[in-house]
């Protein structure tokens, strides 16, 4: 296997501002590889550093310390050939309001060199990829998120990018574009695109990645194929309990103290323990709650997944 992405100890801190007097550690030293041809997914919250990430890749903010090599290329020495190699769809939407979608993609690809015929095929090729071909007149301020989403994607795809950077692409979509957009990354990925792709939905990283780096305050504290993250936490399940709402609180308490249950968290008002044998632990943590007046109102026994590696790895849920 060719890796296409190096990154070596990247890291990012940003200066003090008057909210934080000490300045902010965004990215805490990553080193890590994208093998060519995979979907790689960064997972992680909200502040993970994903983005900082990303943008120091593709050369739009400077590292602190550390260097990012594509396709051989040194981001912070050789950004120009870097740059031909790299697609980016930012969080961000970046497009002109009051221009239609097709001026939106025919100006981002003048930037990356093209004219004339090449250009006008190539946007109609985008265009149909992201589904758009017939609303390619429409102005983009009349777009919803979603149909904005994919004419980012387009711009991003313009100059065939041998590896493109998605940064959280189905956030605040409709169903129908997010379905769209994750199908899109799998079909340039069998064209032979490699996608390094961020999201704060494990579903999307399940569904997508050969490899996933679960990020956490600027740091990767777990990287590699689902199976193997999930194997790292041994044979976990993961237990949710519905209770009395008013009690949730109290009941968590006496089920932390269960032997064998790991983790107590409150999601969605319903415990979710984790523990090392699950369903061995069941019969304990119902007596437990139902002694001490928090009786379960329902109980489900969910099988691990990359949530799971999350809440195991940092004790905190993954979700906002
Ligand atoms: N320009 C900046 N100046 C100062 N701090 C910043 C800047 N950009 C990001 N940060 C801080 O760096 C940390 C990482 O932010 P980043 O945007 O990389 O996270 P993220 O994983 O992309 O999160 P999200 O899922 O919300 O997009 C956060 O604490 C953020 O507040
Ligand atoms: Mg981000």
């Amino acid at each position: 296997m060719t890796s296409i992405v190096e990154i070596h100890d990247l890291v990012k801190r940003f200066a003090p501002t008057p909210e934080k007097p000490e300045g902010t550690l965004a990215v805490a030293g990553i080193s890590m590889k994208v093998e060519e041809g995979e979907i790689f997914s960064f997972l992680g919250p909200n502040g993970a550093g994903k983005t900082t990430t990303i943008s120091m890749m593709s050369g739009l903010l400077a590292p602190t310390s550390g260097d990012v090599s594509i396709g051989g290329f040194s981001i912070t020495k050789q950004p120009l050939e870097v740059k031909r190699l790299i697609g980016v769809v930012p969080q961000e939407i970046a497009l002109y309001p009051e221009l239609s979608a097709r001026r939106n993609i025919e100006f981002f690809g003048r930037l990356y060199g093209l004219e004339g015929k090449e250009l006008s095929a190539r946007c109609d090729e985008v265009l149909d990829f992201v589904g758009l071909r017939d609303r390619q007149k429409e102005r983009i301020d009349t777009f919803s998120g979603g149909m904005k989403r994919r004419v980012n994607i387009a711009v991003g795809l313009m100059h065939r990018p041998k590896l493109v950077f998605m940064d959280e692409p189905t956030v605040g979509v409709d169903p129908q574009s997010r379905r769209n957009i994750l199908d899109a990354v799998k079909l340039l990925n069998e064209q032979g695109m490699t996608v390094l792709y961020t999201t704060h939905y494990m579903e999307e990283a399940e569904e997508l990645s050969n490899r996933v780096a679960i990020i956490d305050h600027g740091k990767i504290i777990g990287i590699g194929k689902q199976i193997e993250l999930l194997q790292q936490i041994g044979e976990k399940d993961r237990l949710l309990i519905k209770l009395n709402p008013e009690t949730t609180a109290q009941a968590a308490e006496v089920a932390q103290k269960v032997k064998g249950v790991d983790k107590v968290n409150i999601e969605d008002g319903k415990l979710e323990i984790l523990s090392s044998a699950g369903r061995r632990t069941l019969p304990l943590i119902i007596t437990e709650l139902d002694d001490a007046g928090y009786p379960p109102l329902s109980i489900e026994i969910v099988e691990p997944n990359l949530e799971t590696v999350f809440l195991h790895l940092t004790g905190r849920a993954l979700r906002d």
